[in-house]
């Protein structure tokens, strides 16, 4: 299942060559792991769209050591985790895949993931450099997106048929959770450019129950142009995908933003 997502072999390669000394280096973090490298890089190649990281780390204090959870700055980029908590014992080995969702991005992309464990966090960088190939992917012109926008005035469920499903559903499929959000919903409400009638769903989330979000994912409301996602209306996603996804919505996704703020409080002077 992992391997599915994860060619980290060809990544790391590619990425020791990108990295400064100080980051080739095992590192000991405040006793907590001993990692390969805390920041990877990789150089996409055009068409790469799912880059794979291994971070691999040994406890190589003699007590065991929790990993709790891992947080990341977007919804692109997913660290996968065995059953929570992990106990890592004295001198285990192990290693952590994430996987970066490069589509519609471009330029040099670093995203952060953090390690929360019951001996402290670690922030573990991975960085993307996307050529001028990938840039255009998802990149349209003026009157394109206008044409676009007058498809979906026209009908709200114009994002699943034709030309649209190229960016709005191909990357979607088999996905599930965080990574379906990503591509599903963020390549409108996550944005930087999206339109003024998009709303921002991280400050709402807050306190919203199940049925709020199985409503707008699976029939939405119809005069909006937030499309219907359950393939009874249209759309694009199955019972099993709009579950998965409710389920990260719920749970998920509204600490991810309170965790991320109090880790940039907490780590403000480190960062720098
Ligand atoms: C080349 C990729 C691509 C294609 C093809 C595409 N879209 Fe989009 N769409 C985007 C992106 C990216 C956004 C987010 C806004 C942005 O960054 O431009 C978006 C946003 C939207 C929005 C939200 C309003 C906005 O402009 O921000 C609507 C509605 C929409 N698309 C409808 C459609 C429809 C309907 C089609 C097909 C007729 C379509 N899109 C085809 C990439 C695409
Ligand atoms: C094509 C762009 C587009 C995509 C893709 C999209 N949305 Fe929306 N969404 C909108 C627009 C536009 C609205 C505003 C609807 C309105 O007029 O109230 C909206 C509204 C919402 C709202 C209501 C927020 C409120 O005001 O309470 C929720 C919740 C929501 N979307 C969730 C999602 C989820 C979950 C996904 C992914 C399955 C998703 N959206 C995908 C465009 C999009």
């Amino acid at each position: 299942m992992l391997s599915l997502l994860c060619h980290s072999a060809a990544g790391d390669t590619a990425a020791s060559e990108f990295l400064p000394n100080s980051e080739r280096r095992g590192l000991a973090i405040e006793n907590i792991l001993t990692w390969d490298a805390v920041a990877k890089a990789h150089n996409a190649k055009p068409g790469e769209q799912d880059i794979g990281f291994e971070f691999r780390f040994q406890n190589k204090t003699s007590g065991e050591i929790r990993i709790k959870r891992a947080d990341s700055s977007c919804g692109c980029t997913v660290a996968r985790l065995p059953n929570l908590p992990w106990v890592i014992t004295a001198g285990q080995k192990g290693g952590i895949p994430v996987t970066m969702d490069i589509r519609g991005k471009s330029g040099i992309i670093t995203k952060t993931i953090t390690i929360v464990t019951d001996k402290g966090i670690i922030l573990l960088k991975a960085r993307v450099a996307i050529g001028s190939t990938s840039k255009t992917l998802t990149k349209r012109s003026k009157e394109e997106r206008a044409a676009n926008l007058r498809a979906a005035a026209q009908n709200r469920q114009a994002i699943f048929q034709g030309k649209c499903v190229d960016c709005h559903v191909k990357p979607t499929v088999g996905k599930q959770g965080k990574q379906l959000y990503a591509t599903a919903c963020g390549i409108c409400h996550e944005s930087k450019n999206r339109a003024p009638f998009v709303p921002d769903l991280r400050p709402l989330a807050n306190g919203k129950d199940k049925q709020y979000w199985q409503q707008w994912t699976a029939q939405s409301k119809p005069n909006t142009l937030m499309p219907a996602f359950a393939k009874e209306h249209g759309g694009s996603l199955d019972e099993k995908q709009i579950k998965s996804l409710v389920a990260y919505l719920l749970r998920i996704f509204p600490r991810e933003l309170k965790t991320r703020r109090a880790i940039t409080q907490r780590n403000k002077p480190a960062l720098k």
